[in-house]
């Protein structure tokens, strides 16, 4: 049977990747952004690979939460929704000493990284199917080992789910994190990476390279899918071995 799946942030990168996989896997599913004309680029280019008018597009700010009233209205119409991964996010600080810029910046992280993530997942709640419906939000190593407002606002999403995993688990749905390592092949890194800076991030990988976006929309896949359905609050780690260290 086709599920419907949502995927935030679904035009480029991480989000791109596991809409390609939902799509090939037979799902229909609705891509948001801000940016309308990445998103049906994206979709036109994956449903002509599949062959099928899997796709769709719907470009709303989520951090605004009259326009996620507005998204979920609307892709609420054509019925319920079996997968929700809430990828949106960024790294959009810069470290500071300034205390005005400090509250800015973690401002700024948290609405990116959580407030996304909470005002799509609160609004699409009631629409998800149970028994079976699965929510999978994007974290990162930085939430795991530290890295300033990103780092704090993506360990926040770890909270925040493992109470949405015991709300939810009575009615049969599901919520688990994806924490990446370094995937350089998106437009997370577009304006920042530097040889060198690649360079020392895959020296602290132990399996010794960079991790593709295919890579971690697997593990989403697989929490995503209905085999899934006894594993829930969990936080699972696609990074190379890289908190273990190189031994
Ligand atoms: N790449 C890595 O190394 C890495 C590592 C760990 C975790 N992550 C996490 O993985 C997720 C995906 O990132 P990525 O690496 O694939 O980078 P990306 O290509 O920059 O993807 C981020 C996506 O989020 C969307 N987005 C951002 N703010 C939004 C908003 N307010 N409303 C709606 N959509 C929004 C962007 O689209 P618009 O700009 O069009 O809105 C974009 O498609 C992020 O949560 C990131 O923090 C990435």
């Amino acid at each position: 049977m086709t599920r419907r799946a949502v995927v935030s942030g679904g035009g480029t990168g991480i989000g791109r990747a596991v809409t390609e996989r939902l799509a090939g896997d037979g799902d229909s599913v609705v891509i948001v952004g801000r940016r309308d004309a990445v998103l049906k680029a994206t979709a036109e280019e994956i449903n002509s690979a599949v062959g099928a008018e899997r796709v769709t597009t719907a470009t709303a700010d989520l951090t605004d939460p009259r326009e996620v009233r507005e998204l979920v209205e609307h892709i609420a119409a054509s019925g319920g929704i079996d997968v929700l991964v809430n990828n949106a996010g960024g790294n959009p600080a810069r470290a500071s000493n300034d205390l005005t810029a400090l509250a800015e910046a973690y401002t700024e992280a948290f609405r990116l990284n959580v407030i996304t993530a909470v005002l799509l997942t609160e609004a699409l709640i009631p629409h998800l199917i149970r028994p079976g419906g699965r929510i999978v939000s994007v974290s990162s190593i930085a939430a795991l080992r530290g890295n300033g407002p990103y780092g704090a606002a993506k360990a926040a999403l770890h909270g925040w789910a493992m109470g949405l995993a015991q709300q939810l688990a009575p009615e049969g749905v599901t919520v688990n994190i994806v924490a990446p390592g370094f995937v350089p092949a998106t437009e997370f890194w577009s304006e920042r990476l530097t040889p060198q800076l690649q360079a020392e991030r895959i020296a602290q990988i132990p399996l010794g390279r960079a991790g593709t976006p295919r890579e971690v929309a697997a593990g989403i896949a697989h929490l995503a899918s209905p085999e899934a359905g006894w594993t829930t609050g969990q936080i699972l780690q696609i990074n190379g071995g890289t908190l273990l260290g190189r031994g």
